[in-house]
């Protein structure tokens, strides 16, 4: 329900520059938490999974890191509007949408993969991303705040004990109201 309601709103957001502003400044500070967790850098090959509307961490992570990213979303209107607004704010060049569901996406071409809170079913996204991930491939995940799961598609107890030893999890020091940690996978 907040998923739907979080797209309802950038869908109306995204066709205005201030209020595109306003969410860049919401996810600001948390994928900066995010680009240090991950190590991300420039020349990392980056893979956002579910960006909406107003693509922001993605808008975020090439602020603040210059690296390239590719974006992923199920929801093609979601898809035309991010292309609209990565045109307008002339990135054109680092951010590609592409129309795709994170069940089925090849991660080769990727360094760090990135899970939006909202993603759904979450858990089946990962098993795709982990089983043809490679050594060195991060793997960012939000999770949401503890009484805000329910509303969310959540990675189970059984999945996080079963690669415990490739799992950190992460408390973010910025207090987003929806978003109470992340999960860092890494391969090694
Ligand atoms: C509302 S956005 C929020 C993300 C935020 N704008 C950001 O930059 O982090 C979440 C998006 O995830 C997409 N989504 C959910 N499940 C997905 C999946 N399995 N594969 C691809 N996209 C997905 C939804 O269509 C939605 O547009």
């Amino acid at each position: 329900m907040i998923s739907i309601y979080t797209k309802w709103i950038e869908r109306r957001f995204c066709k205005y520059e201030p209020l595109i502003k306003l969410c860049r400044l919401y996810y600001r500070d948390i994928v900066k938490e995010e680009i240090e967790a991950a190590n991300i850098r420039s020349w990392d090959k980056i893979l956002c999974i579910g960006g909406g509307s107003i693509p922001c961490t993605a808008i975020e992570i090439v602020r603040q890191t210059n690296a390239q990213v590719h974006v992923v979303d199920i929801d093609n209107n979601a898809v035309k509007c991010a292309r609209n607004v990565v045109a307008k704010l002339g990135l054109h060049e680092k951010i590609t949408v592409i129309n795709e569901k994170g069940q089925d996406i090849d991660i080769e071409p990727y360094d760090v993969i990135h899970l939006a809170l909202q993603v759904s079913p979450k858990e089946e996204v990962l098993q795709n991303i982990w089983s043809k991930s490679k050594e060195g491939n991060r793997i960012i995940i939000r999770i949401p705040r503890k009484t805000l799961k329910p509303f969310y598609s959540n990675i189970t107890d059984d999945f996080i004990k079963k690669y415990s030893e490739t799992i950190k999890s992460i408390p973010l020091d910025y207090k987003a109201n929806t978003m109470g940690a992340i999960l860092l996978m890494e391969k090694i």
